[in-house]
Parts: C-alpha cells; sequence; structure tokens
C-alpha cells in the first residue's frame, strides 16, 4: 500500500473565514473545477472489494484549511469532502442530534472524531451525483450542509440526510489523524 501526502495551501480569497472552495486533488495534481452534477459510479464503489481496499490511501495536511473552509480530496476515485467546523456549525449539528425528523438517525459525535473536523465522502446516497456546496456561491441547502441538484436531497453540516430521495447520510471514509496536522484518509 501507497501513501501519499497532499498539502493544502490554497489562499483563495485570502481572509473570508466562511469561505468554500472546491479544490480536487489528485495525487500530486492540484485542480480547482466547478463541476458539480457528475453521476458517481458509486452504488459499487462505496462497497469496494478487496483489491479496491488495497489500493493507495493518502495524507493530507490539513493544517492551512481555515475555520469554516471547505476542501474536496480525492480518494480511490471518489470525492471526499473535508470541513473545517465552525463552532456555530457543530453547535448546529448537535442540535439536532435528537430530531425526530432525521432520515438516517445519527449524533454528530457519531460521525466524527473531532468535532471541528467533518469528513465524508462526497457522493449523494441516492444515485451518485456530487452535492453542490463546496464552492463559493453554490447552495448548501436548507441545512447548511449540502444541496444535491439532482432530485433536490438535502444534508446537513453533519453530512446528515434531512430532505430525501437520498435514503442515508453521507457515508464516512475509514481516516485517523496522524498529528501534526495530517488526517490519513483510507
Ligand atoms: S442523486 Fe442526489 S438526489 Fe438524486
Amino acid at each position: 500500500m501507497s501513501t501519499k501526502t497532499v498539502t493544502i495551501t490554497t489562499a483563495i480569497d485570502g481572509n473570508s473565514t466562511n469561505r468554500r472552495d472546491f479544490l480536487f486533488i489528485s495525487t500530486a495534481a492540484v485542480a480547482a473545477t466547478g463541476t458539480a452534477m457528475i453521476a458517481w459510479p458509486f452504488i459499487d464503489s462505496l462497497n469496494p472489494s478487496a483489491d479496491t481496499r488495497a489500493q493507495a490511501n493518502i495524507d493530507i495536511d490539513i493544517s492551512q484549511i481555515e475555520m469554516g473552509q471547505r476542501v474536496t480530496v480525492k480518494w480511490q476515485g471518489r470525492p471526499v469532502f473535508i470541513v473545517r467546523r465552525t463552532a456555530d456549525q457543530i453547535a448546529a449539528a448537535k442540535l439536532d442530534d435528537n430530531n425526530s425528523g432525521l432520515i438516517d438517525p445519527a449524533t454528530d459525535a457519531s460521525r466524527v472524531q473531532q468535532e471541528e473536523w467533518l469528513i465524508v465522502i462526497g457522493v449523494c446516497t441516492h444515485l451518485g451525483c456530487i452535492p453542490l456546496g463546496q464552492s463559493d456561491g453554490e447552495p448548501l441547502g436548507k441545512y447548511g450542509g449540502w444541496y444535491c441538484p439532482c432530485h433536490g436531497s438535502e444534508y446537513d453540516i453533519s453530512g446528515r440526510v434531512r430532505r430525501g430521495p437520498a435514503p442515508k447520510n453521507l457515508y464516512l471514509p475509514p481516516y485517523e489523524f496522524k498529528g501534526n496536522g495530517i488526517v490519513s484518509i483510507g
């Protein structure tokens, strides 16, 4: 298994604390993209075969990600959304833990290892589109997370589905914090 470290060093507008960047990072290459409505062949990919699981993981240097910033990295061919959540976002996520209207009930704590960092697979659990919300100016939906334009599903800032037809929360990739600002995905 090989590991590549990616350092996130973007400075798109310099001082916004709630900017949303869509960085699509593939191995050593870094490229910005605004494309969002991409059907993702996710049904099988969310249940990777053993040989797929054996593929490379990636180490991401998240030390430069600012509070409120969103970045996207590519892991095993899929987008992974990383959000450094603000105190207000964390509070909002916790507030909804006991919301009886949750489609796929889960506490916020069950979906994060460190509450400041939300790391989810950025593939809608309905039919596999990439939800909007990572780039500046994109709609976040009513619940402050992501909006899937394909059929209108909405996710909150914990990645929980709040409006269907998506049936499940955004899936969580395996990851661990390794210290020194490095998170290893895979
Ligand atoms: S693929 Fe997202 S709502 Fe249908």
